[in-house]
């Protein structure tokens, strides 16, 4: 017993400071994404509003493409010396052994999708629009993200340069609508024909000034020398000024059909102005390639709000059959920020009845109210778990109700609700049967007068 009282005493191990609960750590955001908060979600729904109504007009038709693409689509694609291929794509090896990556870009998906579903057989061209985030391992930085979201289009199947300015009219037209006065840097960049050419005739003009090149810009020089045209290097601005010109490496039907471009894009008034050393950083685009700038945005190295181009060979790259194309990209997290830092408002969604409730009897009507009048297409609102009716009106306030119906035991045991008018202070009991019906008839009274001019035409 002794023994066993010892070697227990023993055993007790010595009191020791019990160890510190850690809290766990709270996540932090991945580098480069963001969440886009309630607070922006009007925004967010203004530009894909703008986008649908526009979309529609037009006659393009909504698709959307699976986030994760097989790589190769994208190295064979987008192009295996692009900075895209090169350093920014998130690719990985999935658990059954697929190279996947997450889409940095939607023109390739368009295409694969294109020939996949076999759409050269519906009537072309086949006009196709999209609203899908994209992945780039870039640096991030203003107005450049990892996770970004884009609005395109694609109108597959047609060569006409009506075609082309047509996309440039589209994506200007959503900028303008918007209240953002752009305009369109355009440029054609001809055939792989004519390219090649051109390529020569560039590195002959870069290759003494050589040692004026950053180790990058040398790498250029070597693999892609045509990408020299997008640095941002000053050195190599300056030696550009004079360097050649792709207009005057253009084949005849290149020429004609940027004519023709041009043509069209004055006869519709968009603003353009020519940028001979315009050429994308994606291998795919032939003949007409485009941007679009803020004019307000005085920023020099002020980022492009969108852009797109001619991919007559693309599909061709992918195992289709011979398709010519043409698209754009819009980015939608600048265009937010431009219209967030020019301080134009985005509507926020408002609602025309709140409904709230006094005492348990009050809470089951009022439920079951508002379930009738979401029925009935009445934008309502509600604080159900609230009790008081001073926080309930604050609530009904803050969004922006016209009316208010309160529900207490009175008006359980009566079988009516009050109508609070919300702007005039004033209260009437009604029948609770009719509820729909009042509501309906008071707001096709108010409506015509307090919507503002623009929504009435
Ligand atoms: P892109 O020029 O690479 O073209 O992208 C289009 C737009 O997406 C850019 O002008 C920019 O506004 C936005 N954007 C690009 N990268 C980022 C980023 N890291 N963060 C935020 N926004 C960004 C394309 O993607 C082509 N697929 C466009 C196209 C369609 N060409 C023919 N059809």
């Amino acid at each position: 017993m002794n023994k066993i009282h010892k070697s227990n005493t023993w055993a007790v191990p010595k009191k020791t400071e019990a160890p510190a609960k850690k809290s766990p750590q709270p996540f932090n955001l991945v580098r480069g994404t963001r969440d886009i908060l309630p607070i922006d979600q009007s925004y967010w729904r203004k530009l894909y509003e703008e986008a649908e109504g526009l979309c529609d007009a037009y006659g393009l038709e909504r698709i959307e493409t699976p986030v994760l693409e097989e790589t190769g689509l994208f190295v064979r694609g987008v192009g295996k010396q692009t900075e895209i291929v090169e350093k920014e794509m998130f690719s990985f090896e999935t658990a059954g052994g697929d190279n996947v990556t997450m889409r940095p870009e939607a023109t390739a998906s368009i295409c694969r999708a294109y020939i996949y579903h076999g759409m050269w057989n519906q009537p072309q061209p086949v006009k196709l629009w999209y609203w899908s985030p994209m992945f780039r391992h870039e640096r991030p930085q203003s107005g450049r993200y990892r996770e970004f979201w884009q609005f395109g289009a694609e109108i597959l199947g047609e060569e006409d340069a009506v075609i082309d300015a047509q996309l440039a009219l589209i994506s200007w037209r959503f900028l303008k609508d918007l209240g953002i006065d752009a305009s369109v840097r355009i440029n054609s960049i001809g055939t792989p024909e004519c390219r090649a050419n051109y390529k020569n005739a560039l590195v002959a003009y870069f290759r003494p000034k050589r040692n004026r090149l950053s180790e990058d810009d040398k790498k250029k020089l070597l693999k892609n020398p045509m990408r020299l045209l997008d640095s941002k290097d000053p050195a190599v601005i300056e030696m550009k000024a004079e360097a050649p010109q792709i207009v005057d490496w253009l084949d005849e039907s290149s020429k004609n059909h940027f004519m023709r471009v041009l043509e069209y894009l004055d006869e519709v008034g968009v603003p353009y102005q020519l940028d001979p050393f315009l050429v994308r950083g994606l291998d795919y685009y032939t003949k007409t390639v485009f941007e679009l700038y803020d004019n307000a945005e005085e920023d020099v190295n002020k980022n492009a709000l969108g852009g797109g181009g001619r991919y007559d060979g693309l599909m061709e790259i992918l195992g289709g059959r011979p398709t010519p194309a043409a698209g754009f990209g819009m980015g939608i997290d600048r265009i937010v920020s431009r219209l967030k830092s020019m301080n134009i408002a985005a509507p926020q969604r408002k609602i025309d009845v709140f409904v709230a409730q006094l005492g348990e009897g009050g809470r089951k009507k009022a439920l079951a109210m508002f379930e009738e009048l979401r029925l009935a297409g009445i934008k309502s609102g509600e604080a159900f778990a609230k009790g008081s009716i001073k926080t309930q009106m604050e609530f009904a306030n803050r969004a922006g109700a016209r009316w208010t119906i309160i529900i207490g035991q009175k008006e359980v045991l009566d079988g009516t609700a009050i109508v609070r008018d919300m702007d005039a202070g004033t209260q009437e009991i009604v029948d609770a049967r009719k509820i729909v019906q009042v509501l309906q008839k008071k707001m096709a009274q108010v409506q015509p007068e307090t919507l503002p001019p623009t929504e009435l035409l």
